[in-house]
Formats: C-alpha cells, sequence, structure tokens
C-alpha cells in the first residue's frame, strides 16, 4: 500500500473556529478520504498552534495562565472535527512533549551545523503591542497609528537562520519541480517572489518578551518564535512512526503560503536534510460580502450553526461544491440553500426515495436483474463510464467542484432515466415486455443509484452509508471493483424508505404572484 501522509495549517487558538477553519478540514478530509478509496495507506494529521504572544496576551486578559487557556481553545477546536466527521488520525498541539522534543533537536541540530547564528537587530519597537514594527505600519504622514502606543528604536540581540543561502537552491528546486505548489499560478507567485533577494530569518524572541513558547536548546534566555514551532509540527507528529515521513501533501490557506510554507518550510527540511514533502496545496477564502472572513473582522460564520442546522453532509457538501480550490467564494446562505434543495434534495434524495419506493412498490422489495438493454440503458451505461473516467483524474487532480458537478449530472441523467421508462405506467400494461422492461428499470436505477453514491464516498459519508444500508449493500474498503456497472445488488432486499436531506423552514422571502 502506498503511504499518504497528509495535513492541515495548524489553528491558532485565540479565538473560536469558524468556517474558514471548518473547510480546511473538510477539504483535506475529502482528499484522505478519496486517497484511501483509492487504495492508499493514508495518514491524517490535524491540530492547533499554542504558542506565541496573542496566546499569552488572550491568557493574560482572562487572567489565567497561557497553558489552561489554550487547553481551553483547543478543546474547542477538536471537538469540532467530530461533528464534521472528519477521518483525522492524529490531532497535535504544539504544547505537547512530542513536539517541543523534536522542535529543540532539530534546532540544536541546525544550531550545531552553523545554520543559525546570534546577531543584533535593529527595529522600532511597541511596548504598548509589544511588537516590532515595519515600515508599512506607518501612517502616510510618517508616524506610527495610535494603537502602538509610544515607539522606540531598540537594538535587540535574536537567533536568525541562514535562509539566504539557499535562495538559489530553492529556485532551482521550485524550477525542476513545477507542481510542488497547487495551484500552479501560485508556484508562479513565489518565484517571482524569490526574484528579490531574502533575509535571513529571526527565529527567536527574548524571554523577557515573550515567555510562552519553546525555549532554544542553546541558549535558555530565548524561545522559538512562530514559524520554527509551528512548521514543524507536520514533522514532530510523525517523527516516531517509521514510513510516514515525507508528507504527500500540506493543505493551507493562500495567506500562509509565501513565505512561510513556499520558502521557509523547504529550507528548514533541506538545513536540516529532511525528505522535503511531495507538494503545498494552498486553498482560497471563504469570504462574507467581499471580505475575509476573519476572528479579528467579526464577519465569521460559526460552521456548527450550519451543521446543526443541514446536517454535515449537506454542509461538507456544499463547501466542496461551491469552492474551486485556489479561488476564493462568497458565504450566502440563499447560495446554500439553492444547493441543498435544487442538488441534494430533488435531484440525489429524490432518486433515493424513487428507486426504494419503485422497488417495493413493483418488486417486492428485491432488486430485480436487468433483462433488456435499450438504447435508454445503453445511454445510461454509456454515461456512467463517461462520468467515471472524468470524475477520478478530477479528484486526483483537486477538482472536487468539478467531480461533484459530474456526479450530480450523472444523477440527473438517472432520474431523467426513470422518468423516461415511467415504472408507474409499465407496472399497468399486462405485455411481458414492458413488464420485462419494467424489472430492467427498477435493476437499472438501482445499480445507476449505487454507483453515483460510490463517487460521493469521500464528501458525504454518512448519507454515503445510509444509502448503501437501505439498498441492503456493503461495498468493498476501496474502489478497486466498486465503480464497476454491474449487477452488485440484484437480489438484495431494500428498505421501505430513507429521509436524508429533510426540506429546511422556508426563505424569508415575499411569495411570487403565481401567473395568471
Ligand atoms: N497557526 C497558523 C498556521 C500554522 S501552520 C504550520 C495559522 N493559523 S490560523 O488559525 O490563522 O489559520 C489556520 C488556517 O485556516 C490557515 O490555513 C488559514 O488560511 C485558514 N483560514 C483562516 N481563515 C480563512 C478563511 N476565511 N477561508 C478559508 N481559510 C482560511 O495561520
Amino acid at each position: 500500500m502506498k503511504s499518504f501522509y497528509i495535513t492541515t495549517a495548524i489553528d491558532y487558538v485565540n479565538g473560536s473556529p469558524h468556517l474558514g477553519h471548518a473547510y480546511e478540514k473538510v477539504l483535506t478530509d475529502v482528499i484522505a478520504r478519496f486517497r484511501r478509496q483509492m487504495g492508499d495507506c493514508v495518514h491524517f494529521l490535524t491540530g492547533v498552534d499554542e504558542h506565541g504572544q496573542k496566546v499569552q496576551q488572550s491568557a493574560k486578559k482572562k487572567g489565567i495562565a497561557p497553558q489552561q487557556f489554550a487547553d481551553e481553545v483547543s478543546a474547542e477546536f477538536r471537538a469540532l472535527l467530530p461533528k464534521l466527521n472528519i477521518s483525522n488520525d492524529d490531532f497535535i498541539r504544539t504544547t505537547e512533549e512530542r513536539h517541543k522534543k523534536v522542535v529543540r533537536q532539530v534546532l540544536q541540530q541546525l544550531f550545531d551545523k552553523g545554520e543559525i547564528y546570534k546577531a543584533e537587530y535593529k527595529g522600532f519597537y511597541s511596548t504598548r503591542q509589544e511588537q516590532f514594527l515595519q515600515e508599512k505600519d506607518r501612517l502616510p504622514d510618517g508616524k506610527w497609528p495610535e494603537i502602538f502606543g509610544e515607539v522606540t528604536e531598540i537594538v535587540e540581540s535574536n537567533y536568525f537562520f541562514k535562509l539566504k543561502q539557499y535562495q538559489d537552491w530553492l529556485v532551482e528546486f521550485l524550477t525542476k519541480n513545477e507542481d510542488f505548489i497547487f495551484p500552479r499560478y501560485r508556484q508562479k507567485q513565489v518565484l517571482e517572489f524569490l526574484k528579490e533577494p531574502l533575509n535571513d530569518l529571526c527565529i527567536s524572541r527574548p524571554r523577557e518578551r515573550l515567555e510562552w513558547g519553546i525555549s532554544l536548546p542553546f541558549d535558555d534566555g530565548y524561545v522559538t518564535y512562530v514559524w520554527f514551532d509551528a512548521l514543524l509540527n507536520y514533522y514532530s507528529a510523525v517523527a516516531d512512526k517509521p514510513g510516514v515521513w515525507p508528507a504527500a501533501y500540506h493543505v493551507i490557506g493562500k495567506d500562509i503560503l509565501l513565505p512561510p510554507h513556499a520558502v521557509y518550510w523547504p529550507i528548514m527540511l533541506k538545513a536540516a536534510g529532511i525528505p522535503l514533502p511531495g507538494g503545498i496545496i494552498a486553498h482560497g477564502w471563504w469570504m462574507t460580502a467581499g471580505a475575509k472572513m476573519s476572528k479579528s473582522t467579526g464577519n465569521a460564520l460559526n460552521p456548527l450553526d450550519l451543521v446543526t442546522e443541514f446536517g454535515a453532509d449537506a454542509f461538507r457538501y456544499f463547501l466542496i461544491r461551491e469552492m474551486n480550490v485556489g479561488q476564493d467564494s462568497d458565504f450566502t446562505r440563499e447560495q446554500f440553500l439553492v444547493r441543498y434543495n435544487s442538488e441534494l434534495a430533488n435531484n440525489f434524495g429524490n432518486l433515493v426515495n424513487r428507486t426504494l419506493n419503485m422497488t417495493n412498490r413493483f418488486a417486492a422489495g428485491i432488486v430485480p436483474a436487468a433483462e433488456v438493454v435499450e438504447d435508454a440503458e445503453r445511454e445510461l451505461h454509456t454515461l456512467w463510464e463517461a462520468t467515471r473516467a472524468e470524475v477520478l483524474p478530477l479528484c486526483e487532480g483537486f477538482q472536487f467542484h468539478a467531480a461533484l458537478e459530474k456526479t450530480m449530472f450523472f444523477i440527473t441523467a438517472t432520474n431523467a432515466y426513470i422518468e423516461k421508462r415511467a415504472p408507474w405506467k409499465l407496472g399497468k400494461s399486462a405485455e411481458a415486455h414492458d413488464l420485462a422492461l419494467l424489472r430492467t428499470s427498477i435493476a437499472t436505477m438501482a445499480e445507476a443509484l449505487r454507483l453515483g453514491n460510490a463517487l460521493l464516498t469521500a464528501v458525504m459519508p454518512d448519507a454515503v452509508a445510509k444509502i448503501n444500508a437501505v439498498l441492503g449493500y456493503t461495498p468493498g474498503a476501496t474502489w478497486s471493483e466498486e465503480l464497476v456497472w454491474g449487477a452488485r445488488i440484484t437480489g438484495s432486499k431494500v428498505a421501505e424508505s430513507l429521509v436524508l436531506f429533510p426540506r429546511p423552514a422556508p426563505p424569508e422571502k415575499p411569495p411570487v404572484a403565481p401567473k395568471k
């Protein structure tokens, strides 16, 4: 079995999870489940980023210790995972000993190799915000914004990682591996960025300014600052699991691609002699009315509200169907309802109900065998072959929105096939051919439903399992044989009914006047 290790970014624990965080978990979960269907041995990691100034400050405000604060918020992030039906194998917290140990080992190794040095850093410092400022933080008139309070120029000694000396190597690596970053145009942006000279990376903060971090193994007066700590989680989580590293992919948002994941991370690994991951998938943002959804702007949606109202499957379906991985998408409830009603309830749910209903009404609940193959059946078979042939490469290339579109097209065609055959009419006939067609139509819709359903396994695992259960069908663990049109459920006893996507409360819109 091919090993396939996949990770999400680890979330900061200074606020509650929102839809953007949920999306990243769902997207990664869909990739993980898809690879499992393809027969890979998947290891899926997610987790939380617990150190740093913001957590230290938020804890102080609440009058509790940073660890207690991190414990509370981390628990909230963790609790979201089962609610979204995320199939992660591991959950890492950067305050865990297994992580801290590896961070210290890597730092020590790089220090011993001469890749880390101490130097003086001069800059403008805001005591109120406890941070160094950059030129871009100034107002147009050159003054510092009010929120920074008094700003003074200070000199501070810190540790630096020799990033600069790896710049040519990174450019060469990315030029040779043009699919390292998905989507490809992002890789081009990284190469553009690398046309400017890199600076070495400051990796520490003096303990008196930041206490909440991992102390440097070679100087106790300092703690590791942000990225050197956070990025190493991908490696520390599996350092004691042979055969898992390197990761196949890191799934992250586009805001943390440049420079952390596209520049710091490959160089850190190269310098430490650790193999590089297979690639990085940079997804876009969920927006509200054109602005990035985030805790700081206060426009963030709580994913749990939608899950409670519509169920995890519908929520997952919407996120994956709506977002073209890499691009941004606006979240609106109206659009959610449109997809829910037209694609899930009216199209997919309808096929499930018709299949159960017809099988019970005309075949005593037992899926019959197909007896005749005419144009209508041939057309649906051909469409299935085309759908399967298109959907798998689309999933392999992370084009899940298009894969779902094709799958739904097949479901729509199956509903159209039922309309065409009209079993309710055939059932009234006494002609032998009509009755053979009736049995064939039931066999065909049931097999088409089994197949279309199989293609939805990674996105709507619960609904898929429920449908298989009502069809009396136990699927194989992978897709090696599942996706072949056959007679896999002939003779199967189906259930009476299944309510999958109940109608939500009607939207608050004035009723449209009926046409005269
Ligand atoms: N802790 C760092 C990541 C360290 S990875 C070694 C961080 N945390 S975060 O909580 O701010 O963001 C976590 C992930 O959520 C990031 O990949 C980020 O891009 C993603 N999202 C946050 N808001 C988002 C949207 N509005 N939409 C989609 N994803 C976005 O960055």
